[in-house]
């Protein structure tokens, strides 16, 4: 007799649904301890709220569950499923999400994080630096409210480029969390933009522990974290700097740092403002991405 895993699906974007279902919904495997193939059977709501309520009616065998949703947070839907005891076996499935974010997940008791990752279809098109910039400082708030750090914003207006929002978004929230991260209580994080002619400049500064000359030349490789009296007990992959790096290089660009041990750094990038649409036919911007 076949047996059947119950997959429950939070995602606010149709695509990301529609797609699981699709990938699914033919799909089958074998269990040492079950007889006979396995399906499963997927249900998928939008929101956290509804997921909550109907893991509460009928708890679901896994849950694959986003980050970003409309009303509550990915993580805020852990933080509840473990005050309830839960045992629903959770995988984060989010996209553009800072590593801290799959920390924190695995803290709360997902299984595993997937980070949506390369093989995206990049979707280049125009906007607005500080748009994303303020979203980002958004998400850092809570953090660095805790910290007590006050996190400042300068740019002119809007700075306009062509650009995959997920891609800033990355860029920015490693640099801005990590600017917080290794701050100080009661610290400062400044981030400005400046628009030139054909760049864009994206700095991030902080009043924090610092880096000594030898440990900044250490970094922006995969893995790299450095390892002092500061930053023992803060957790990280020391994946964040070394996927900026990646990202500045696809707009031509690079990422540097400046910075002095127990005074702060600043981390700079520097993205040319239309080589991501120009370059390659396959990277041009995609209607239907
Ligand atoms: N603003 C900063 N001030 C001081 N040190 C920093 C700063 N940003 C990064 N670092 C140092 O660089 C290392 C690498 O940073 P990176 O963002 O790549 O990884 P991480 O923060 O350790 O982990 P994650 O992969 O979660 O971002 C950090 O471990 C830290 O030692
Ligand atoms: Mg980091």
């Amino acid at each position: 007799m076949a047996d059947r895993l119950r997959i429950l699906v939070v995602d606010n974007e149709p695509g990301m649904r529609l797609g699981i279902e699709r990938a699914l919904r033919n799909f089958t495997v074998q269990l040492l301890d079950v007889d006979g193939e396995v399906f499963f059977g997927i249900e998928s709501v939008e929101c956290g709220e509804v997921a909550l309520k109907k893991i509460e009616a009928a708890p679901p065998d896994i849950l694959l569950l986003d980050h970003k949703l409309p009303g509550i947070s990915g993580l805020d839907v852990l933080h509840e499923l473990a005050e309830a005891r839960s045992e629903v076996l959770t995988i984060m499935i989010t996209a553009y999400a800072s590593l801290d974010t799959a920390i924190t997940a695995t803290k709360r008791g997902a299984f595993d994080t997937r980070i949506e990752s390369g093989n995206r279809k990049r979707d280049l098109q125009e906007l607005d630096v500080s748009e994303v910039a303020k979203s980002c400082i958004e998400t850092v708030m809570p953090d660095a409210n805790a910290k007590k750090i006050t996190v400042a914003f300068q740019a002119p207006g809007s700075v306009r480029m062509i650009a995959d929002r997920g891609e800033l978004e990355i860029i920015l929230n490693n640099l801005v969390s990590n600017a917080v991260k290794y701050n100080r209580e009661g610290g400062r994080v400044t981030v400005t933009l400046t628009a030139r002619n054909d760049q864009v400049r994206i700095a991030v500064a902080d009043t924090g522990i610092g880096l000594t000359r030898e440990e900044a030349g250490q970094l922006f490789r995969e893995f790299v974290r450095i390892k002092n009296e500061h930053t023992c007990n803060i957790l990280g992959s020391g994946l964040g700097l070394s996927i900026v790096k990646k990202i500045a290089a696809l707009y031509g660009g690079d990422v540097a740092v400046e910075s002095q041990a127990d005074i702060g750094s600043t981390f700079t990038v520097l993205l040319n403002r239309a080589s991501a649409a120009g370059d390659q036919e396959g990277d041009k911007p995609r209607r239907d991405a």
